[in-house]
């Protein structure tokens, strides 16, 4: 690391590889639950468990970005983060509110909108947490005199999203205006500003690590801000077909969220390309290997699987099941699991200065991880597509047909505990790298 304030990027990785071992704790209750062997029931009902799960899932990934955040803006403004106390304070009350909205979960404290059921009290301690973090990224930009479009972009998707953390606290008793203003939180954070987070961070790591000039990487991420824009904004209208909105959002949506795939194809291409014409051969190969399965499963899970269900005709028979939940696994993990695993894998050699990222559990990390969540979102898929066929199309009671495709878990289960392997041995040679060391220097450019 170049700058002593870039250390702080440590506490947040650590918190999230902590959120994301309990995230995955609450997905095997329910992976149990879904094959009947639903002992916690009492304490931690599915519900609970699944609302545990997804907001687990939020925060992890969002102190992950933050991590990023701390870590890249100071190396790209080349000077020291502003106000370096004020990070220490953020991450602890960041800790503090996770925390609290967890344990309250637990009590039916909740506001009960899918992936927003953070209570309405916590949500004001976000807003000032998020602000003080907006606030000290933009003054240490503000000061630099080395402004690029990798840390520009960086930081407009970090503060669009905190933007678009406000219209998920409009309350409306209507059934549809509440959902209305529900997706501008969750469409455009992952079909929109996250993608912006992602175009950075990706190509941060691409200029180290393929020693392609900055120019010719930032010019791809102008394309594809520009493909996001485009698709994704009023592809938001695929959440609107069945809710009690207008019916031209059924033509809005299927054409402009169609075009979505074609950012994330971009990415993709745009990574392959790179690590291929790459000159220099970075000893950190681990971190590329990242950064590519970050670009091509996320073109998969998001780009591929999201069309799969995407336009109305298909969508009337598939919304709301399991095909949802398959896609959601996958496009998760590419686009944004991958991608902070990315830059962990990236950063975490350079705070503590232990390079462990030839050990060959480093490599088991990233094949057993990868290769279970594409087979638990195969499996998943497979469960849903029986779901859709036997409950919507052949009329089978909702009940019944969940008893039906409870061997599809059984598969589902053993993926998993692959995919768990990989994230216990990422997390274990995490933690073996040690802290973060008091001094400044790089182990290499
Ligand atoms: C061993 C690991 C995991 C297991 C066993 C697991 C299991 C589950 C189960 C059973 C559900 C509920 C599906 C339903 O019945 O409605 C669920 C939902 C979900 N999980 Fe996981 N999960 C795991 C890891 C992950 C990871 C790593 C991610 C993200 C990268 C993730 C993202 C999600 C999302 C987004 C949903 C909600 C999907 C929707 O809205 O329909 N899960 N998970
Ligand atoms: C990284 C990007 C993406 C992520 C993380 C993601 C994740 C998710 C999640 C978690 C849901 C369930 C939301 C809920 O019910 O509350 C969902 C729904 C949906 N996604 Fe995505 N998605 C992404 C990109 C895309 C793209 C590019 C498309 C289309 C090409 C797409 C199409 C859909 C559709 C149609 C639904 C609604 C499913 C239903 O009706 O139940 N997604 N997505
Ligand atoms: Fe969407």
């Amino acid at each position: 690391m170049k700058f002593k304030s870039q250390r702080i990027a440590y506490n947040f990785f650590a918190f999230s590889m902590l959120l994301l071992f309990l995230q995955i704790c609450y997905g095997f209750i329910m992976g149990f639950a879904r094959i009947g062997m639903d002992g916690l029931h009492e304490w931690i009902p599915f519900n609970v468990a699944r609302t545990t799960h997804t907001n687990l899932l939020v925060v992890w990934l969002l102190s992950g970005f933050m991590g990023a955040a701390y870590y890249i803006i100071p190396e790209e403004s080349d000077r020291e983060l502003e106000w370096p106390w004020l990070a220490q304070i953020q991450f602890w009350s960041l800790a503090v509110v996770a925390v609290s909205a967890v344990i309250g979960f637990h009590f039916g404290w909740w506001e009960g909108r899918k992936f927003l059921e953070i209570p309405r009290e916590l949500d004001y301690l976000v807003v000032v947490n998020v602000l003080s973090f907006i606030a000290n990224l933009a003054v240490t930009l503000w000061k630099s005199n080395r402004k690029t479009t990798t840390s520009g972009i960086l930081f407009f998707g970090l503060l669009a999203a905190a933007l678009f953390y406000l219209p998920g606290m409009i309350h409306d008793d209507n059934q549809t205006i509440d959902s209305f203003w529900r997706w501008w939180v969750v469409h455009l954070w992952v079909e929109g500003v996250w993608e912006l987070i992602m175009g950075g961070i990706l190509s941060f790591l691409l200029i180290k690590l393929t020693g392609i000039d900055r120019e010719i990487i930032e010019k791809w991420l102008y394309v594809i801000v520009g493909l996001t824009f485009l698709s994704g904004i009023l592809g938001i209208g695929h959440h609107y077909y069945f809710i009690g909105t207008p019916n031209y959002w059924l033509w809005i949506g299927g054409f402009f969220s169609a075009l979505e795939p074609l950012a994330f194809l971009g990415m993709a291409i745009f990574a392959i390309t790179m690590a291929n014409k790459g000159g220099r051969n970075h000893p950190n190969r681990l971190a590329l290997k990242w950064s590519i399965a970050c670009s091509v499963l996320s073109f998969v899970g998001a780009g591929f699987l999201g069309f799969a269900h995407t336009l109305p005709q298909i969508n009337v028979w598939t919304h709301g099941t399991l095909v949802t939940g398959m896609h959601g696994h996958l496009a998760f993990w590419g686009a944004y699991a991958c991608l902070v695993l990315a830059i962990m894998a990236y950063a975490t050699p350079q705070l503590t200065g232990r390079k462990l990222y030839t050990h060959y559990l480093s490599e088991f990390a990233f094949w057993a991880s990868n290769i279970g969540m594409v087979a638990m979102t195969t499996a998943m898929g497979v469960a849903g597509v029986a779901q859709v066929v036997l409950e919507r199309r052949m009329g089978m009671d909702f009940l019944a047909v969940q008893t039906e495709i409870e061997p599809h878990f059984i598969g589902f289960l053993l993926a998993a505990c692959l995919f768990l392997s990989g994230i216990l041995a990422y997390i274990y040679m995490f933690i073996k790298s040690g802290l973060p060391r008091q001094t400044v220097g790089e182990i290499y450019e």
